[in-house]
């Protein structure tokens, strides 16, 4: 079961680190607790489930991994629910306090108020799947009109999951930098307000709040586990989970915070490639990978602060890692529970595996019989058809 893991080949970039307090600055501790107020307010909010893979750790002679399954968080099938919505609700927020000339709490964004401001003010977001659809959901509860741009790759369920909570869905040839350029260019033009996860430079605040909403799950994490995991291995595309799991990681354990490693698609390095050169850095993406919501060129710049400064370790991994580990949760080992993950959940479990099967790896990256990994399951089967033909290939 775990033979094409021991064999692949898996890069490893050991980043040379700058100091800095980006962990605590750029998001603050009252920006993510803002952020956890509000959303833990909002009807259906329930803490996901983290799940304990003993079996598997056994079997990577490692002490525990645990899954933490975002499928189930809201509606929107994918931790990005957490993010784009919450931020659209805060752009809202400022753009109608601007127009009345006064503050406007979030809470009477909520009620039929200022239902006739919110619907003069367009939201809009280019995406690859997840945070369109978190962001048309999040537009279609607090009543704002939306328009999401999506990429020809785009696959036809994840465009009708955007569209079905009202949205707008406007397809653009090339692929997704291309789609977040326009999106910018046309919002631009039109006096709509782009509600991106990718920060670049000048701007940077609702990537911020995107990024406040995703700590959350950090939060939930400690409630959950009784100690703090040691390592962290979580998928990466443009760096904003990373970076907000990190940096609400260390508020939270501070000199106990566990070692954060990155796993990337080798088609879309784009952080990898920054830890190389000690910058932010853009790759180009020739051939997409499986893993459609970790194909990313740019990263973004705010999260690439927060990464440089606090993680050392980042590793990708080829496409055929994809299949045998969404296979590997629907039929796990022994009696490990059964979880159904989306393609671009699982490069932080098949980074692991290959680590842990790779004793040179699992050396540099200090895994052992004491390590204790926690895994971000971040999306569900968010495209039905999709899911169906890797489990079934
Ligand atoms: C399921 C899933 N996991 C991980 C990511 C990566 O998040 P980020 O782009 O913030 O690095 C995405 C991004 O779209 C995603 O959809």
């Amino acid at each position: 079961m775990l033979e094409t893991f021991e064999s692949s080949s898996v890069a490893h970039m050991a980043a040379t680190t700058t100091t800095g307090q980006s962990a605590q600055s750029i998001i603050t501790q009252k920006d993510f607790a803002d952020a956890a107020i509000e959303i833990s307010s909002w009807q259906g909010y329930q803490i996901t489930p983290l799940y304990r893979l003993d079996n598997l750790a056994r079997e990577l002679n490692l002490g525990s991994v645990y899954y933490k399954d975002e499928g189930p968080r809201f509606d929107v099938g994918s931790f990005k629910a957490l993010g784009a919505a919450y931020a659209g609700l805060r752009v809202l927020q400022r753009q109608i306090s601007k127009r009345l000339g006064k503050n406007i709490p979030l809470a009477d964004l909520h009620g039929a108020q200022y239902a006739e401001q919110i619907s003069d003010v367009m939201l809009v977001a280019a995406t690859d799947g997840n945070h369109g659809r978190s962001l048309a959901w999040g537009a279609g509860t607090f009543g704002a009109p939306c328009k999401i741009y999506i990429h020809k790759h785009v696959s036809q369920n994840r465009a009708a999951a955007i569209a079905q909570f009202g949205a707008q869905v406007v397809r653009v040839d090339g692929d997704y930098d291309h789609s977040v350029n326009i999106c910018r260019e046309e919002a631009d033009k039109n006096g709509w307000f782009v509600v991106s996860d990718t920060s670049w430079e000048g701007y940077t605040q609702p990537p911020k709040d995107v990024m406040a909403g995703y700590g959350i799950m950090a939060n939930e994490i400690d409630q959950q586990l009784d100690e703090p995991p040691t390592h962290i291995f979580i998928q990466g595309g443009v760096g904003g989970l990373a970076a907000a799991l990190a940096a609400r990681l260390k508020q939270i354990y501070q000199s106990r915070s566990p070692r954060v490693i990155i796993v990337e698609p080798e088609l879309a390095p784009c952080l990898f490639e920054s830890a190389r050169n000690g910058c932010a850095t853009n790759v180009e993406i020739t051939r997409e990978t499986q893993m459609a919501g970790l194909s990313c060129g740019e990263p973004s710049i705010l999260a690439w602060r927060i990464l440089g400064e606090e993680v050392r370790d980042f590793l990708t991994i080829p496409e055929t890692l994809v299949a045998p580990a969404v296979r590997l949760l629907a039929r796990p080992f022994g009696d490990d529970p059964t979880i159904v993950a989306g393609e671009s959940a699982i490069a932080g479990l098949a980074g692991l595996i290959a680590a842990a099967l790779q004793p040179e790896l699992k050396d540099k990256l200090a895994l052992g019989e004491d390590s204790k990994i926690q895994l971000i399951g971040s999306e569900g089967a968010t495209d039905q058809a999709i899911y169906d033909e890797i489990i079934n290939g």
